[in-house]
């Protein structure tokens, strides 16, 4: 690639079925060389050349629109030129910092102090952690454990936390425990505010918050079981889980219960940061205080690897080296931060995801009164899933999800599917992004929902995903 990024294009190109040629040669020698526990390629399998803003061109020379964003971690879209500017810039200065002090990182705690409320601000410390959030919610249960002096942590139905050993303990995916026994214990799972299937299998229509109820009587009661709780571990929005939002009253409860326990509230804010959900992070939509609140993902501008935990100064009794790591003074990564978020207030994202959010809810609201395999539209920002259902029973309907997944890849949408079975189509464009690409990924959901509606039941049959014999070489 010579130069800056192509101009945007108006629609994706599409030159050869997808995968095409060169990018099935590089899915092929990746099956070959690497883990059977990869992930993305198998159902987005292409191979990438470039990207800018919202758009993927992949080694075949197509080109499409990219609503997966690094899975979140691409707030201002790829390769933004003022934020690739900064950290190329930083680069060439100083890259390797380990936990020493450099005006670059001196900056980005200013700056993310910055971004919490001010009530929070001068309470707060910050924590460099290894740079994935998993990592950020290993140091958080650490924290919590070690100033509490208790074990038991509580989590909730529905939640993910990352995939290292303890933040897996305390993920709610059942799917990816079994088949490592030994995992951490005392990580108790209390059901989630998540109406429209209901944990507590109760009718919502005549629901008083039971999730939370059952959690204040099940921790106060002297034979409930449970020790006092180091921490309770919460997305305010749940991400993996389907996009499920908290309720504000069951939100309000947790911390309530939290304050009254004494125990600490950790929120999981590695997907939810930044602005995703249209505030800098979404527990201000809550008007809650937590003491911890775990940030990653889009932390690092455009896909830098970066990890921070903020948490009350009451916490900070841990040892000096308690939980350290090679990799977290990432200078470049500090400087790309603070320029996307200098970018961010400068050009009025929040605003920006406000409005595409809106646009994109309404939309897909509309369409579900077309399309009855459409159940819950939700979310918050642009942070947006929508549910694909079983018209007859309203039972979770994967192969349907898989297929709208696969259709729109087809005609240039790149989206993510999450949720219990897999059956929420899952958006997570860039905050940035831009009205004509929103009207055209819409459009293209339309086409698809509407082939996927003709479409005869059965099993999936799709020639993305599964290629029709003879064409794989
Ligand atoms: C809410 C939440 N917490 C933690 C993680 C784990 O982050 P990482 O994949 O960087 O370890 C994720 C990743 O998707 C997440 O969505």
């Amino acid at each position: 690639m010579t130069g800056g990024p192509p101009d945007a294009p108006a629609h994706p190109t599409l030159r050869s079925p997808l995968p095409g040629h060169t990018s099935r040669a590089y899915l092929r020698r990746q099956e070959n060389r690497e883990s059977n526990a990869r992930t993305y390629p198998r159902r987005i399998p292409i191979a990438v050349r470039r990207a800018w803003g919202s758009w993927i061109e992949d080694v075949d020379g197509n080109v499409l629109i990219d609503f997966l964003a690094g899975a979140g971690a691409l707030p201002l879209g790829h390769s933004h030129p003022e934020v690739v500017e900064a950290a190329v810039r930083q680069l060439r200065l100083h890259a390797h910092g380990l936990d020493l002090p450099t005006p670059a990182k001196d900056e980005f705690t200013e700056t993310h102090l910055g971004l919490l409320p001010a009530s929070l601000r001068p309470g707060m410390k910050m924590h460099f952690c290894g740079p994935t959030g998993a990592n950020a919610v290993e140091a958080a249960l650490k924290l919590c454990k070690t100033a509490t002096g208790r074990s038991e942590i509580v989590s909730f139905s529905g939640g993910f936390h990352g995939s290292t050993h303890g933040a897996m303990a305390v993920t709610s995916l059942v799917e990816q425990k079994e088949p490592v026994p030994g995992g951490m214990p005392g990580v108790h799972f209390f059901p989630y505010s998540h109406c429209y299937r209901c944990p507590l299998a109760l009718d919502p229509a005549h629901c008083d918050t039971n999730c939370a109820a059952y959690l204040e009587h099940a921790l106060n009661d002297t034979h409930g079981g449970i020790a006092r709780p180091a921490a309770f571990i919460l997305e305010l929005v749940q991400g993996e889980g389907g996009v499920v939002p908290a309720t504000a009253e069951f939100a309000r409860r947790v911390q309530a219960l939290a304050r009254e326990l004494d125990v600490p509230l950790v929120v999981d804010e590695i997907q939810t940061g930044y602005g995703r959900t249209g505030t800098w992070f979404a527990f201000e939509q809550y008007g809650l205080e937590p003491d911890v609140i775990l940030a990653s993902k889009a932390a690092g501008g455009i896909g830098l690897p970066v990890a921070v935990m903020f948490y009350s100064r009451r916490l900070d009794t841990w040892a000096p080296g308690a939980h350290i790591g090679t990799f977290r003074g990432h200078q470049p990564a500090f400087a790309a931060s603070v320029a996307a978020i200098n970018v961010m207030r400068r050009e009025r994202v929040l605003d920006n995801v406000a409005e595409q959010g809106a646009a994109i809810t309404g939309r897909l609201r509309e369409l579900r009164d077309r399309y009855p395999f459409l159940g819950d539209v939700r979310g918050r920002g642009l942070m947006i899933g929508v549910e694909v259902v079983d018209p007859a029973t309203g039972a979770p309907d994967p192969t349907r999800a898989a297929r709208i997944q696969a259709g729109c890849l087809r005609r240039g949408l790149i989206l993510e599917l999450g949720g219990r079975n897999d059956a929420v189509v899952r958006m997570l464009p860039p905050l940035n992004v831009e009205t004509r690409v929103v009207q055209t990924a819409l459009r293209i959901i339309e086409a698809t929902l509407n082939s996927v509606a003709a479409a005869p039941p059965g099993p999936l049959v799709d020639p993305v995903l599964e290629p029709a014999a003879g064409t794989a070489d």
